[in-house]
């Protein structure tokens, strides 16, 4: 309807179950998501929201009919932090808190997930910060990069698109550097180099 190119499901148990107000009904989801898959003629990405995805995960999605993964891993923003500061109650905020460290790591998520399926298209987000975590995530065996919160306070100031394109412009001379650093020639050099060595 709005001619959109792919459609993007996340995934948010964690959040749904600290927020006061979240919906923990995840019952049959699986079978929904192979119907969405089905019923679609654009490619379903399947993501998390920064407590990642695994290979056993990854590779249940992909047989539902999933066409590529974003792993979201833990270790940059945490919804289950969000939602412990939005709590008014103690029990409420103590609950949220016990999960801030909840999750598989980005890093680890990206390899688990580009070994267990070679071919299937992986975004490495969850934590990203520079050029570096991007050159790292690619490195690791994800075909693309991605980073929410760092946008966030520069696409709220005064001048946001300025602001935005000057700070994705740095970590496209970071990623440069870190290639140029490492040996990789091009994107495809970079691809796996960290995976093939382990
Ligand atoms: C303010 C904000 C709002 C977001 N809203 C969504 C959303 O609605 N759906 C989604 O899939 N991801 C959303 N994200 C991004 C993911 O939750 C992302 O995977 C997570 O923030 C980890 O990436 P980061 O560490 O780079 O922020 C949002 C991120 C931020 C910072």
């Amino acid at each position: 309807m709005i001619e959109a190119d792919a459609l993007i499901l996340h995934l948010n148990p964690l959040q749904e179950a600290v927020q006061p107000e979240g919906n923990t009904n995840f019952k049959g989801l699986l079978a929904k998501i192979e119907q969405v898959c089905r019923a679609l003629p654009v490619p379903v990405i399947a993501k998390e929201v920064g407590n990642g995805i695994g290979a056993a995960t990854a590779r249940r999605l992909i047989e539902a009919g999933v066409w590529g993964i974003d792993v979201a891993g833990a270790g940059g923003t945490s919804w289950s932090e969000v939602e412990r500061f939005r709590h008014t109650t103690d029990a409420g905020n103590r609950v949220a808190g016990a999960f801030a460290g909840w999750g598989i790591p980005t890093t680890e998520a990206i390899r688990q997930v580009r070994a267990a399926l070679p071919h299937v298209p992986l975004i490495g987000s969850g934590g990203v910060r520079s050029g570096v975590d991007l050159a790292k995530a690619i490195a690791l065996g994800a075909d693309i990069g991605a980073t929410a919160k760092p946008a966030l306070g520069p696409a709220s100031g005064a001048q946001a698109t300025e602001a935005v394109i000057t700070g994705l412009g740095a970590y496209i001379a970071e990623l440069r550097v870190a290639m140029f650093c490492s040996g990789c020639a091009n994107l495809q050099a970079l691809r796996g180099l960290a995976l093939e060595r382990m």
